[in-house]
């Protein structure tokens, strides 16, 4: 049998690229999904700082944080996003409270808008290989949930022949964690889902791959570790099964049945609809 080349964009976080045969396949939508404070953003960062390393071309779309905050949590770590700026490698849009006189500042947050700003920003850096980041794309369905798929794939539709190779967070709820997810997952290539969980008293951070097309990836859950000055590591496969950081199946129950109604837009028994 021929063996098939697959072109791959390393990740940069330690130890993570080794789990999925060395890389993103050049070209993916991968969806990073997982509760708040599980390392999307920094994951995220990681990706560009490499991005840079590599001299790709680099976008980062900001909707939940300032441009500045991203570049301060990325000095944390030692990447230098202002250079990149500067030398024209990478362009941070920042979509939550950019100045008005800031031609990366997004004004409106509407799918349209999003993609028209992202293909200004690549032909602004250049004909190449690009690495692009939505962190988040929740921010665009936040009043509308059952328009994230729609969404999803538009962006994806458009953006597919602009080199882009792409990673598209998502916050989730505990509910969506169990594998119940709309929206961006139904349109991605690969699907990496960080989750966190209190054991003995102490925070720990894990991640999986769930889905990554064409790709003998790990099936593992593995402990990850964010240290200052370093950034995100990947620390070693974990003995916890899912069962051990989920809820009791009746509080699970309850919230998939909340969930639900609002992607539904049900209204609720006893109300005017
Ligand atoms: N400089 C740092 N040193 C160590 N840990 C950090 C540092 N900066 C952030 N963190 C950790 O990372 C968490 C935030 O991760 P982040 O990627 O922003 O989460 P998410 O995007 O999934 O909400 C913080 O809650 C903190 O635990
Ligand atoms: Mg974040």
């Amino acid at each position: 049998m021929k063996r098939v080349y697959i072109e791959r964009l390393p990740t940069g976080v330690e130890g993570f690229d080794p789990l999925i045969q060395g890389g993103i396949p050049r070209g993916f939508f991968v969806a990073v999904v997982g509760e708040p404070g599980t390392g999307k953003t920094i994951f995220s960062i990681h990706f560009i700082a490499r991005g840079i390393r590599d001299g790709d071309k680099n976008i980062y779309v900001t909707t939940e944080e300032s441009k500045e905050s991203i570049i301060r949590q990325a000095a944390m770590f030692g990447f230098d996003f202002e250079k990149a700026i500067e030398e024209k490698k990478l362009v941070i849009i920042d979509a939550l409270m950019g100045p008005k006189d800031d031609p990366w500042s997004l004004t409106e947050l509407t799918p349209e808008h999003l993609v028209n700003k992202i293909i200004e920003a690549k032909r602004y850096l250049g004909y190449g290989r690009a690495r692009l980041v939505i962190d988040s794309m929740s921010a665009f369905w936040l009043d509308k949930p059952a328009m994230a798929r729609k969404y999803s794939y538009y962006v994806k539709r458009i953006l597919y022949r602009w080199d882009f190779t792409a990673l598209l967070t998502s916050q989730y709820a505990v509910t969506t964690s169990l594998g119940f997810g709309f929206g961006i997952e139904h349109v991605a290539d690969g699907i990496i889902r960080f989750r966190k969980s209190i054991i003995r008293g102490e925070l720990k951070r894990y991640v999986i791959i769930e889905k990554m097309r064409q790709t003998e990836h790990s099936l593992r859950m593995h402990e990850i570790e964010i240290k200052d000055g370093k950034g995100m590591k990947v620390v070693a496969p974990t003995q916890y099964r899912k069962e051990d950081t989920a809820l009791p199946p009746s509080v699970t129950a309850r919230m998939i049945a909340a969930e639900l109604q609002k992607i539904l837009e049900i209204p609720d028994e006893g109300t005017e609809a």
